[in-house]
C-alpha cells in the first residue's frame, strides 16, 4: 500500500487567532481540490478551537504543537490532549526541536506524552534530529536511533498507524540550510530500518517519514521524490497562504 503524502505546517508562536483564521479561510479556498495527500496546520493552542470551526468539512486537519502526559491536574500553563480531543485537534507534534532545547522535552517525557496522545486517540508526529556537533561527529545515526528508541518506548506496533515521524536535522530548521535530499533520504531509510527491527517490515513499509528544516516550494519537489520521503514539517514557509499551498501540491 502506497503511503499517503503527509504536508503539516508548524506555526511555531506565530499568529493571533484572528490571523489563523482569516489564514486558514484563504488556504480552504486554495487547497479546496487537493484529495490525495494530507493537509495538517498547527496553529497556537489558543487558535486551535477557531481554526477547527473554519475547517469543519473542509480537506485540512488541524495539530497542535505539544500536550502533556496527563489528562488533568497541577499543571499550570499545560493543556492536555484530552482537551485537544475536545477541540477537534487530531495531531500533536511532539518532541520538536526547539522543545527540546528549550522546553525540557527529553526522550522519556515526550515518550509519556505520546502514549497520552494515544490513549486520547489522536495522532502524533514525532521528531528527531541531530544537532550540526552531532553531525559533524558523525553521530547522527547514534543520536537518532537514541531518540527512536527513547520515544517509542512501550508503544504496541498497533499504534504505529496513528503515528508519522519527522526527521528534522536541527542545523535545518529555521537556517536556510536543508539537508540534501539525498541526505535526508539515508537518515531516513535508516530510521524505517529501525522500525522494522523494533517491530516488523510491514509496519517500516507503512511508516510516514517526513522531512523538515527550511523546505520550501523550491525544494520540496526533489525532497519528495526520494523514496523514503513521506511529507514535509514547514516551518518558516508555513505562514504564507502561498507557499504552504505551492508545498502542499508539490
Ligand atoms: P523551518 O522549520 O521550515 O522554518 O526550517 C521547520 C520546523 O521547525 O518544523
Amino acid at each position: 500500500m502506497a503511503r499517503t503524502p503527509i504536508i503539516a505546517g508548524n506555526w511555531k508562536m506565530y499568529k493571533t487567532p484572528k490571523e489563523s483564521v482569516e489564514f486558514v479561510r484563504q488556504l480552504r479556498d486554495q487547497l479546496r481540490d487537493v484529495k490525495d495527500r494530507e493537509i495538517v496546520v498547527c496553529p497556537t493552542a489558543l487558535s486551535a478551537a477557531a481554526v477547527v470551526e473554519t475547517l469543519r468539512f473542509s480537506n485540512i486537519q488541524v495539530g497542535c504543537q505539544d500536550a502533556h502526559w496527563e489528562n488533568e491536574g497541577a499543571y499550570t500553563g499545560n493543556i492536555s490532549p484530552a482537551m485537544f480531543k475536545e477541540a477537534g485537534v487530531r495531531y500533536i507534534i511532539l518532541g520538536h526541536s526547539e522543545r527540546r532545547q528549550l522546553d525540557n522535552d527529553t526522550d522519556t517525557r515526550i515518550n509519556a506524552k505520546l502514549k497520552n496522545v494515544l490513549r486520547n486517540s489522536l495522532k502524533a508526529i514525532v521528531c528527531v534530529g541531530e544537532t550540526v556537533l552531532e553531525r559533524e561527529a558523525g553521530k547522527t545515526e547514534k543520536v537518532i536511533e537514541a531518540q527512536v528508541k527513547g520515544c517509542f518506548e512501550g508503544i504496541g506496533l498497533g499504534d504505529l498507524a496513528d503515528i508519522v515521524i519527522a526527521y528534522e536535522p536541527v542545523w535545518a530548521i529555521g537556517t536556510g540550510k536543508t539537508a540534501t535530499p539525498e541526505q535526508a533520504n539515508e537518515v531516513h531509510t535508516f530510521i524505517r530500518g529501525l522500525v522494522a527491527k523494533g517491530y516488523n517490515s510491514e509496519a517500516a513499509t507503512n511508516m510516514r517519514i517526513q522531512y523538515g528544516g527550511s523546505v520550501k516550494p523550491e525544494n520540496i519537489k526533489q525532497l519528495m521524490a526520494q523514496p523514503d520521503i513521506d511529507g514535509a514539517l514547514v516551518g518558516g514557509a508555513s505562514l504564507k497562504v502561498d507557499s504552504f499551498g505551492a508545498i502542499v501540491q508539490f
